[in-house]
């Protein structure tokens, strides 16, 4: 165990999809600065992430990301006691600037420099920010419902020793999609019915005001294959025994697809779309979206929005259940939704488990995740070796 722990000042740095981000976190709890430059107007063009203008930006972005985060904190880089960076999983050539320049000032700096688990980082997120608030602390094992862009995950998290002692953290990976992440499923809906991007925002902005109850979207059972020795591919590698509660979120894209067609909606589709992209000032939030959609659009709109929030809602809650968590953690893109927020807290509140959520700010991709993450490990002295590279497919914990 580490004993000088500094005045625990940790530079993070996140750069695993399209926003580069810097934060300087004290004790792993206390954010000095959050700086996060997206480049969402960006790919909004092509209508989702295109890696090669990614890894671009990120080159251009990081030494100004950085400087910002530690002029915001008031602090030098010699005042950093480490350098956390986000190891993956994402982009290849995205992670691999935030890499390279995390290694070169840990080495520069002579401070050590600690990798961490991106899908790490989003769990931690909340449990900074519910320390930060002083609130009782969760208590564990937790239930953290990763749900984003490019992830849904279900893990069963603990720590080692006490949190007081800030002990390092053990996941299992008990559910995961077997296709497309939610945020993505939202992402593809918005895009096919005309609405900006990234997706998330517009339907939950247009849900609100249409009947959940319309279409009743379904979701079937999910055939998770156990790869028998030497058949394990890419998506399905080994799975530990017990329960799993996975997702599945490409068949309610295509249902969505069907209704369209079946209903003659194409000609109102294209309308909208000309008519958004005519007027850059309508945003998610501006009432004139609403006037683009007509009824039958509202109401497609909340039945994909309930059915896809009552699947992630049924899965983390049977799961809590079966594996005896005491809390609840939901985090990443997805969490910021308006109705996933109302639902979630309303069943954990029927059920007396302790749920949290991450500020807007932290439910996004930010480095102050990376860097109170990073804390645990600073404490137990894991560091990263000077051969670190970019893990697009690293996986969080026990499968
Ligand atoms: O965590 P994040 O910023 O990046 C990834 O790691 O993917 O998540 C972005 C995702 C996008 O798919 C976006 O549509 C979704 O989060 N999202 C939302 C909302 N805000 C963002 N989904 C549903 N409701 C929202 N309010
Ligand atoms: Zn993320």
């Amino acid at each position: 165990m580490r004993k000088d722990r500094g005045t625990g000042l940790i530079l993070g740095i996140e750069s695993s999809c399209d926003e580069t981000a810097a934060a300087v976190v004290r004790g792993g709890g206390e954010a000095l600065s959050n700086v996060v430059a997206s480049q969402m107007s960006l790919h909004a063009n092509y209508g989702g992430v295109v890696p090669e203008l990614a890894s671009r930006e990120h080159l251009r972005n990081i030494v100004p990301v950085v400087r910002e985060a530690l002029s915001r904190a008031n602090v030098n880089f010699a005042d950093l006691d480490a350098v956390a960076v986000t190891e993956g999983p994402g982009l290849a050539g995205a992670l691999l600037v935030g890499i390279t320049y995390a290694k070169a000032l840990s080495f520069g700096l002579g401070k050590p420099l600690i990798s961490v688990n991106h899908l790490e980082g989003h769990i931690h997120a909340v449990l900074m920010e519910v320390r930060g608030r002083a609130e009782t602390a969760m208590e564990l094992p937790l239930l953290a419902l990763v749900v984003s862009g490019g992830h849904t995950h279900l893990y069963l998290a603990r720590q080692q020793g006490s949190e007081a002692r800030n002990e390092l953290w053990s996941y299992r990976n008990v559910g995961r999609t077997v296709d497309d992440a939610a945020g993505e499923a939202y992402d593809k809906v918005a895009k096919l019915l005309g609405l900006g991007y990234p997706g998330g925002p517009w339907i939950d902005a247009l849900a609100l005001h249409g009947n959940p109850r319309a279409v009743p979207f379904g979701f079937g059972p999910i055939n998770t294959r156990i790869p028998q020795d030497g058949m394990a591919n890419k998506k399905e590698s080994f799975r530990s025994e017990g329960p799993h509660f996975d997702f599945s979120f490409s068949g309610i894209k295509t249902a969505v697809l069907r209704y369209v067609e079946a209903h003659g909606m194409r000609a109102s589709i294209e309308t909208r779309r000309a008519a958004l992209a005519a007027d850059s000032e309508i945003t998610a939030k501006s009432a004139a979206v609403v006037e683009l959609c007509d009824q039958k659009t509202l109401d497609l709109i909340a039945s994909f929005q309930y059915a896809v929030v009552g699947n992630l809602l049924k899965q983390t809650f049977a799961a809590a259940e079966a594996l005896g968590a005491h809390s609840v953690v939901v985090s990443g893109g997805v969490a910021a939704n308006s109705e996933l927020r109302r639902r979630f807290q309303a069943e954990a509140d029927r059920r007396g488990l302790h749920i949290a959520f991450p500020s807007l700010a932290l439910s996004t991709d930010n480095a102050a995740m990376i860097a109170a993450a990073a804390w645990p490990k600073f404490l137990s002295g894991e560091f990263a070796s000077d051969d670190l590279g970019a893990s697009p497919q690293l996986r969080l914990g026990q499968q």
